[in-house]
């Protein structure tokens, strides 16, 4: 199979084409390498992916039409899997254009992109946010998502409907999937796990939003991974019968949480951290903040009882691998 996997320089993208590699399969990695984050550690994923012989690299910006033009046709590709994106809730409200580029521009060149050259299948990245301040855990499919609080949230949701228009014009099979607060190593600088461990190990004191009464359903990376790997294999198809707020009577469209489906409250979370590292955080108790919501749980039993997913690793246990990762990669 050949992919083209957009994002492959950041933390799922990455993990994912590895994923893809090792089983075989040929991969097209788009991405434009920006500076939201360190650009050393997306080269550094990068690194392990270039000398691959199935691999392919081409540094692109998604927003750009001409360029997504001419990737898409100078090649074939049997599924394309977009997780190039502008990431994060909170820098959404101080630099709300770089969402508007990447993730509404820059998602609708991917669709031109799939209708004019026939992919078999479109996997895209959506999110938790969705559910917006929800608070019927867990979230469902089938819930209301109507609210968004945040631009990001907003992109993603527009993103599924965008992608239900063009599976109903042009037959594209689309697959949404709706990732809870993904973990591990080679992960993101400007989440909180990272942000944590940089501060218990400088000794500064951590930021715990909501004065720590939060919860969250952390999703270890290789979960996640394994659970894309499934979606890519099996394109969506029209639904039976009626219209439901995840499958579609008149196109091939669908939209799966991802998660862990475990509601851990952020304290202990970081306690499991302060286990792993053998030292205690300094707390900076702070007020929730905007476009944050106050807790995520993933119903995830479309995604079991379609495609068998089982999500493996308890969060002790990948918050231990997360930290073995970081000390080898930053301190030796
Ligand atoms: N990590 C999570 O917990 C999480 C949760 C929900 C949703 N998501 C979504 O999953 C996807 C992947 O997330 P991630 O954690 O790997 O983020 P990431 O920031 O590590 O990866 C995104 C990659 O896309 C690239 N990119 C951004 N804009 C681009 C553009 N216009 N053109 C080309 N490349 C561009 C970036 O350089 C980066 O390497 C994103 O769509 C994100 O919104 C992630």
């Amino acid at each position: 199979m050949h992919a083209m996997i957009t994002g492959v320089a950041g933390f799922i993208g990455a993990n994912l084409s590895l994923r893809l590699l090792e089983r075989g399969d040929t991969v097209t990695g788009v991405d434009n390498l920006n500076d939201y984050y360190d650009v050393s550690l997306k080269e550094a994923r990068l690194a392990r992916l270039i000398p691959r012989e199935q691999f392919d690299f081409i540094k692109a910006d998604i927003s750009d039409k001409g360029e997504m033009q001419r990737i898409f046709s100078d090649r074939q590709f049997d599924a394309v899997v977009n997780l190039a994106a502008q990431a994060g809730v909170r820098h959404s409200i101080e630099n709300p254009a770089a969402y508007i580029d990447a993730n509404l521009v820059g998602f609708g060149h991917i669709l031109e992109g799939c209708r004019h050259s026939g992919v078999g299948h479109l996997v895209y990245a959506s999110s938790s946010s969705v559910y917006g301040s929800n608070t019927n855990l867990p979230f469902s499919e089938k819930d209301n998502v109507d609210h968004p609080i945040s631009l990001y949230a907003a992109s993603k949701k527009a993103n599924e409907l965008m992608a239900h228009a063009y599976a109903h014009l042009y037959g594209i099979p689309t697959t949404g999937l709706r990732f809870f607060t993904v973990y591990g190593p080679w992960g993101r600088p400007d989440m909180a796990l990272f942000k944590f461990t940089r501060g218990i190990l400088g000794n500064e004191p951590i930021p715990v939003f909501n004065r720590g009464q939060m919860v969250r359903d952390f999703t270890y990376v290789d979960d996640i991974v394994e659970g894309v790997v499934r979606v890519i294999d099996q394109p969506a198809e029209k639904s039976e019968g009626t219209n439901e707020p995840d499958r579609s009577a008149s196109a091939p469209w669908r939209i799966f949480n991802i998660g862990n489906s475990r509601r851990v409250p952020l304290m202990d979370y970081i306690q499991a951290l302060e286990k792993a590292l053998g030292k205690q955080a300094k707390l900076d108790l702070l007020p929730m903040q905007d476009g944050d919501v106050p807790a995520t749980e993933a119903d995830i039993t479309s995604l079991q009882s379609d495609l068998g997913y089982r999500p493996k690793v308890a969060v002790e246990e990948g918050i231990q691998r997360f930290v073995d990762w970081y000390l080898s990669y930053y301190l030796t």
